[in-house]
């Protein structure tokens, strides 16, 4: 939008340009800043308009957009031209995620160029390598307390080895994910050292304060994340002698997003990675961003600014690169991580879809999906423009984040069936072959998350320590259907590193003195290779799960249906084991897919006639896609098997 103010005030920018920056041929960077630059001007303003150096600090974001610019390398420009005139390639159903971390996946940076081939076999096409920046060892929350934004841990290698891995993956076609903790550095990061040693200008990228008076006023509203291991949201420092805003963990210091000099670091960091072969950015934390007394300082409306901010200015730069949101958060406040009243995402791409990922484990555990159904009807249509992270587990616990009037209407008590759940997958419900570990118990509230990795809560340790071949095929099928839900709900599948052979809990995390009291851990394995190799060998149960998600991987990329374009209608039927969905082309040649999936442990029958949408009734039978076997429908029902799913193409 041209707008005078701001138009006349960025010719008096461009004019006092750096001139290492003005002689490059800037000719696409000028297109793309004359396009943002009165939304990047309004939103400075409205988060730094009343600070007497508003327009020196907006002139150095303009310089760090350019410098990033002119660093970024001719591939990747071309690239982002490719990715401007392709503008849905990211919804695209081709697209097959993995989170992994580097150590435990492939012991270093060097060490992952032969591990993609594991993932190419698997069909993965992008790849979210988490945090390997330096950080203090131990004290690292898995690598989310970062002491140098720029520089590889030693552990895992160097700057060159990140590069000539995105290299590497950029020539098989795979997308590189890597992680900017927006939110907060490790208390050793320069910038907390500089404060700690009471430079005001590194003071002021923190929240300190010399008394409790304020930090008591900040706890009165704010909920604890982490509270069995590190309870309240402020830690004395006693270098610096004052408190400082620890919202994770003590050693996490939060950033002060109210400085415009923190933001600018920041963008120039989330800049510097995606010159360095990100294609996905994962912004940590994103609801925490802006802090206000009296609120729970998460959500916040100043927090949407910096994104749909950071947004703007990587447009200008690298507007190929991708931001993820992780906001862990409910479903009516993700959906504004896109950004809201627009059509394209305004601020993230990308966001987790934990409330289909904590609901699907809500039908695993009741074998019936009266909530997930409920659950789903309340989650807001998303932007067309923007996709979920569809996942069954990831490195973090599973948060019970339901909202209680959608538990309420599947029938049950939000505070008993929250226990039932905590109760199911730590094994302690009677019924219950899950081995999770309680996550974050809140004794003030009663509240705790589940952790534990997808097989271990899926039942299959217990089933293979009892050797109970029925139990074995259930925690098989409950693994199956799972990725099957992911792969066709609408969005990126997103798999977590050894769920595809099965890979149990591991609880040497015990002891380690740096990890013991984190129970997340227990499914932060070593992946272990040798079984990874039983994948090969036919009958073992990595070789039916390793085959079976290849497969749902292989199949969806084959099925435009299942790109993401908000093309999805869910059904209520009258049996509350059944979640049905379909999903059809919005573009292009016409086709529709019906998925059906069975959480219970029976068979259970779908009566084609609730589907008034669907006409299937007259047909003798229909193909279903994922197992290619002629399903018979002309009794005008279908049935499905226990802990199955069908694909039916329509
Ligand atoms: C994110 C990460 C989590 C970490 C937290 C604090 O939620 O996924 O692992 O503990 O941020 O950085």
């Amino acid at each position: 939008m041209y707008e005078q103010v701001s138009h006349s005030l960025l010719n008096d920018i461009l004019i006092g340009l750096d001139p290492k920056v003005g002689c490059e041929d800037l000719k696409h960077f000028y297109i793309r800043l004359g396009a943002n630059f009165y939304a990047i001007h309004s939103l400075f303003h409205q988060l730094y308009g009343d600070r007497h150096d508003f327009r020196p600090q907006l002139q150095k974001l303009v310089e760090v957009m350019a410098r990033q610019y002119v660093n970024r390398r001719p591939e990747l420009r071309r690239s982002d031209l490719a990715r401007e005139k392709d503008h849905n390639w990211f919804l695209s159903q081709e697209l097959a995620g993995y989170t992994l971390y580097c150590q435990e996946y492939a012991q270093d940076l060097k060490g992952m160029h032969a591990k993609l081939d594991y993932l190419q076999e698997l069909g993965i096409n992008l790849v979210h390598i988490m945090p390997v920046l330096d950080g203090p060892k131990g004290r690292n929350d898995g690598g989310y307390a970062v002491r140098d934004f720029r520089k590889i841990d030693e552990k895992y290698g160097t700057l060159d080895d990140m590069d000539a891995l995105s290299a590497d993956m950029r020539s098989r076609g795979m997308l590189l994910v890597l992680d900017v903790v927006v939110n907060h550095t490790s208390d050793e990061h320069e910038w907390a050292q500089q404060a700690k040693q009471g430079n005001e200008q590194h003071l002021d990228y923190y929240y300190t304060y010399p008394d409790r008076k304020i930090p008591d006023i900040f706890e009165q509203s704010m909920p604890e994340v982490f509270p069995e291991t590190a309870p309240g949201n402020f830690t004395w420092n006693e270098e610096m002698g004052r408190w400082v805003m620890t919202v994770f963990n003590h050693f996490q210091w939060d950033l002060n997003y109210k400085n415009p000099a923190v933001f600018i670091e920041m963008i120039d960091i989330i800049l510097f990675w995606a010159n360095h072969g990100a294609d996905v950015v994962r912004l940590d934390a994103v609801a925490f961003l802006w802090k206000k007394i009296g609120s729970t300082c998460q959500n916040e409306r100043e927090a949407h600014l910096i994104l749909q901010l950071m947004k703007d200015c990587c447009q200008v730069t690298a507007p190929g690169t991708l931001f993820i949101a992780e906001a862990i958060v409910a479903p009516l406040e993700i959906i504004k991580y896109f950004g809201e009243d627009a059509v394209n995402a305004k601020e993230c791409e990308v966001a987790y879809n934990a409330t289909f990922m904590a609901l699907l484990w809500d039908a695993v555990a009741t074998k019936k999906t009266l909530l997930l159904n409920h659950g789903l009807r309340n989650l807001p249509t998303k932007l067309d423009r923007a996709t979920w992270l569809n996942y069954a587990r990831c490195h973090d616990d599973i948060g019970l984040g339901f909202d209680d009037n959608d538990i309420r209407a599947a029938g049950y008590d939000p505070q008993a069936h929250r226990r039932f759940l905590v109760d199911y997958y730590t094994g302690v419900y009677p019924d219950s072959t899950a081995t999770g570990v309680a996550f974050g118990r809140n004794e003030k509230t009663g509240d705790a998350r589940i952790s534990g990795s997808l097989a271990s809560l899926a039942g299959l340790e217990a089933a293979l320590s009892s050797h109970d071949d029925a139990a074995i095929d259930n925690s098989v099928q409950i693994i199956i259907l799972l990725h099957g839900m992911i792969a066709s709900f609408g969005g990126i599948p997103l798999l977590y590193y050894g769920d595809a052979i099965g890979t149990l809990n591991d609880n040497t995390y015990l002891t380690d003195e740096n990890k013991h009291h984190d129970s997340r851990w227990v499914h932060r394995p070593t992946l272990d290779w040798r079984k990874a190799e039983r994948r090969h060998e036919p009958g073992t149960v990595e070789h039916r799960i390793f085959h079976a998600i290849r497969k749902i991987l292989a199949v969806r990329k084959q099925i435009p249906a299942f790109a993401d374009l908000n093309n999805r209608e869910i059904f209520e039927t009258s049996n509350p084991h059944l979640f049905v969905f379909m999903r059809f082309t919005a573009h292009g040649i016409y086709s529709r897919v019906l998925v059906i999936a069975n959480f219970d442990t029976a068979p259970h029958i779908l009566n084609l006639t609730e589907l008034n949408t669907v006409n299937l009734s007259e047909r003798y039978e229909t193909r279903d896609i994922y197992s290619n076997q002629c399903i018979a429908t002309q009794t005008g029902t279908v049935e499905i098997p226990a802990l199955s799913f069908y694909w039916l193409q329509l």
